[in-house]
């Protein structure tokens, strides 16, 4: 990218403030509809946020949040201190916008008011490759059990199985996932507190949807899942970036830059990316001000199955006393994504209740086919064997894609001491040149996340993040070397200080 190229100015863009929308909302429409329109070209260098910010009036925070949200859908690239540039090639979406303005105006002007799920461009892919993130293993996957399941719930199929049925969730399915949640994450539930979603994605959609409006405030973890933060904007709420320590979410930050938030998303059994760990003091502080502030939780426990080392964490909301969690889980990593199947558990059955008048309108229910061969799975006990045997899988699987990094990168990278999830965190040596390894990793097809990209404004130190628990041990030998050339030709001239940064290094321990 031409850093010497110079900054454009960006004529007749307006921010009101008596607009519905957040300000940073507003800026990030007119910018990418700029885009979209051909105004701002591949190679255009924006004017710096604090510049743009002193132009237009607003603080320079809105710049960099409309900002940060066009480099994660791939409009722009670039990072704070070395420019922001619109992106040489746009996100595929953009070309599909476009070619419906020629033909309904209307419609596209709506299309451009919402901010795109943006997943990274590995996710979008067919193809499962190394080191792909958030994806279980599919090669032992008990494709004949599952099969046997689908023949018998066939077969015994009702009619009234084939109606609208509860929108809530099939009833047996809900009490299966009250047990189970209740046995093994220490969620106090009953059935009728479960609502079944389809994917986690939309569960915080509607979870949005639902408790906040337009401009309200939210904690976010910054790094954090960047499914949560396009379900936010969406609902046009402002999300407030929480830094992440070493303890997860930082609270005493979030509590005194955003002491009006409705709701904390938070992953406190493995933070996404970072994996770390939310401990007791901070769950209870949380809750505290939960409590106190009449907020609330939205707990994504989306992979806390897979604890390698220890029983798994019990979940927050089994400690909470005064209803403020939502409690969500996901099928995705201890079934297979493909199923589309997720939970919510309300604090309250009063609230499912209008929870579920508010569902009605977006969707009736999850399939039921899944719904019902999912159930008996779980009734049957396949489920929870199917955790048991993938735990040990993934176990072998981590320690062998350590084994490989250690001996063949250790030069340019330290593996962080997570046992747990689905993929690994890797802090970077400063020898390497990050810009240079993206190139290298796009050029060899490999499937590797940058924690960077999944921040809002915090920055953190050079790290990738590698999914393993898909892949054999071929896969992940045969990807190690890849990333072992991609690292080679990526060395910085000065050769750096050789100094490899560790978990314990710079996330702060704040408190
Ligand atoms: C932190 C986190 N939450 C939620 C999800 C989404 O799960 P689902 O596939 O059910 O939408 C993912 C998927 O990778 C995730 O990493």
């Amino acid at each position: 990218m031409p850093k010497e190229s110079p900054e454009i100015h960006l004529a007749g863009i307006k921010l009101s403030k008596s607009s519905e929308d957040p300000l940073y909302l507003q800026l990030y429409n007119q910018l990418r509809t700029m885009i979209i329109e051909g105004r701002l070209r591949s190679g255009d260098r924006l004017p710096a946020s604090r510049t743009l910010a002193t132009e237009l009036g607003a603080s320079r925070v809105i710049v960099s949040q409309a900002y940060e949200q066009l480099i994660i859908e791939g409009y722009l690239s670039g990072k704070t201190g070395a420019g922001t540039f619109v992106a040489d090639t746009l996100p595929d979406q953009l070309l599909h916008v476009g070619a419906r303005q020629t033909t309904s105006k209307k419609k596209a002007a709506t299309e451009v008011n919402k901010p795109v799920v943006s997943l990274p461009q590995s996710e979008m892919q067919t193809k499962i490759e190394p080191f792909q993130l958030g994806i279980p293993s599919l090669d032992y996957f008990p494709y004949k059990t599952w099969q046997t399941t689908g023949n018998k719930v066939l077969k015994d199929l009702k009619k009234h199985n084939l109606g609208y049925g509860d929108s809530l969730g099939y009833w047996p399915l809900r009490k299966a996932i009250a047990s189970y949640l209740r046995l093994s994450r220490a969620v106090q539930c009953e059935a009728d507190q479960v609502v079944i979603v389809t994917g986690a994605q939309q569960g915080m959609n509607m979870v949005a949807g639902f408790l906040l409006k337009k401009g309200d405030e939210v904690w976010m973890e910054d790094p954090g899942y960047f499914g949560a933060v396009s379900s936010f904007l969406y609902a046009g709420v402002k999300l407030c970036p929480v830094p992440v320590t070493q303890d997860g979410i930082d609270i005493d930050y979030a509590k005194k830059n955003f002491p009006g938030a409705r709701l904390a998303y938070v992953t406190p059994s493995h933070q996404f990316p970072l994996g770390c760990m939310l401990p007791q003091n901070k769950r209870t502080e949380l809750l505290q001000w939960a409590e106190e502030n009449d907020t609330w939780i939205l707990e994504d426990d989306y992979d806390s199955e897979y604890r390698y080392e220890s029983r798994p964490l019990p979940s927050l909301q089994g400690m909470d006393k005064a209803g403020r969690v939502i409690y969500m889980g996901t099928f995705s990593k201890v079934m297979f994504p493909a199923l589309r199947l997720a939970y919510l558990v309300l604090p309250s059955v009063e609230m499912v209740k209008e929870f579920n008048a508010f569902k009605e309108t977006i969707d009736r229910r999850s399939p039921v086919m899944e719904q019902l061969m999912l159930c008996t799975f779980m009734e049957e006990g396949h489920f929870l064997r199917h955790i048991r045997k993938m735990r040990v899988l993934y176990a072998e699987r981590l320690a062998i894609l350590i084994g490989l990094l250690k001996a063949q990168l250790s030069e340019y990278l330290t593996p962080s001491d997570g046992q747990s999830g689905l993929h690994l965190l890797c802090w970077i040596s400063d020898k390497v040149d990050l810009a240079l390894l993206k190139q290298e990793i796009e050029k060899k097809k490999l499937f590797v996340s940058f924690p960077s990209e999944y921040t809002i404004e915090h920055n953190i130190p050079p790290a990738i993040t590698l999914g393993f628990a898909a892949f054999t041990k071929y896969r992940l030998k045969m990807g190690v070397e890849k990333l072992k050339e991609c690292f080679e030709n990526s060395l910085l001239n000065h050769g750096g200080t050789g100094d490899r940064t560790k978990h314990d290094d710079f996330l702060p321990r704040r408190h």
